[in-house]
This record gives C-alpha cells, sequence and structure tokens, in this order.
C-alpha cells in the first residue's frame, strides 16, 4: 500500500532492482491506479532521465536504460492480431524487458512466465500494489 505518488515511485525504484533481461510484466488496474507512475519509479531506479509517459495513443515506448525497457499501453489497442502485427513478439525477448498496462485485455499474448501486479485505487492518495499468483497452471 503506498499513501501518496511520491511512495509509489519510490516503491517502482525499489522494484527495478529486482528486474531482469527477459523478464515481462502485466501491469493491471483502472484508470489513475498509479501504473504509468510506478514505471516512471522503475526508469528512476534505472537511472534513466528521459521523460516516461503512457503510450496511450503511441501505444510502445522504448527507453533505452541499462536495460533496454518496452513500455506498452494495450488501453486503446486490445485487438491481439494487432498486437501481433505490430511486433509484440518480438518485442517479447531475452534482450529487453517488457512491461504492458492493461495487459489484462492482451491475455492469450502473454508468455506463461509473466509476471502480474495489481494496482487498486483505494482513495484519493493511497493505491494498493502487489503480485498476483500466476493465473496459470503448469502441467
Ligand atoms: N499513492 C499513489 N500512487 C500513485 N499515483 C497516485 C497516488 N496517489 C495519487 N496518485 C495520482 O494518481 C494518478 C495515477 O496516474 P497513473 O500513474 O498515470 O495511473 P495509470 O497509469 O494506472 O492510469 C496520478 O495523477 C497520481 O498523481
Ligand atoms: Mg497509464
Amino acid at each position: 500500500m503506498t499513501q501518496n505518488f511520491q511512495e509509489t515511485i519510490q516503491l517502482g525504484e525499489h522494484f527495478a532492482s529486482f528486474m531482469e533481461k527477459g523478464d515481462v510484466y502485466a501491469f493491471v488496474g483502472e484508470l489513475a491506479s498509479g501504473k504509468t507512475t510506478f514505471i516512471k519509479g522503475i526508469m528512476k531506479g534505472l537511472n534513466f532521465d528521459k521523460p516516461v509517459t503512457s503510450p496511450t495513443f503511441t501505444l510502445v515506448n522504448e527507453y533505452d536504460a541499462i536495460y533496454s525497457i518496452i513500455h506498452i499501453d494495450c488501453y486503446r489497442e486490445n485487438n491481439p492480431e494487432r498486437w501481433i502485427k505490430l511486433g509484440m513478439n518480438d518485442y517479447m525477448d531475452e534482450k529487453n524487458i517488457v512491461i504492458i498496462e492493461w495487459a489484462d485485455k492482451l491475455k492469450s499474448l502473454l508468455p506463461v512466465d509473466t509476471i502480474h501486479i495489481q494496482f487498486r485505487h483505494k482513495d484519493i492518495t493511497s493505491r494498493e500494489i502487489f503480485l498476483l499468483n500466476n493465473e496459470y497452471t503448469c502441467n
């Protein structure tokens, strides 16, 4: 639980130290629940000092930090076939880290080892941010 947006930035900064190349992150949560703010924190933690914004209209932002971070937003574009055409499978590569806002709209494209993080708007300045159990079962 974070009490204000600065705490969400700090949590993101801390989280960045656990991220590894090849990871895919699915960020799930309603509008203004803090997904982009958390990513700003991650990028701060990776010492990336250029602007970080939700690619709501551009769909994909690429940040060339100590890792290559692919920041995807599928709020407006939630058609899996269209995302395949946009190169989603090429982004999910061992050399990148992929972070997808509104990833619940694209479940069919997510690898089995995707790390799911849920964001919840609690009140004006507090947000609940937690790791979800992997929804997929392995046989
Ligand atoms: N604890 C908090 N964590 C993150 N954002 C917060 C918090 N409290 C208030 N906010 C505000 O909520 C909004 C979150 O927006 P954003 O991170 O873009 O959400 P999303 O990407 O989930 O739509 C921002 O305007 C931010 O200032
Ligand atoms: Mg956002």
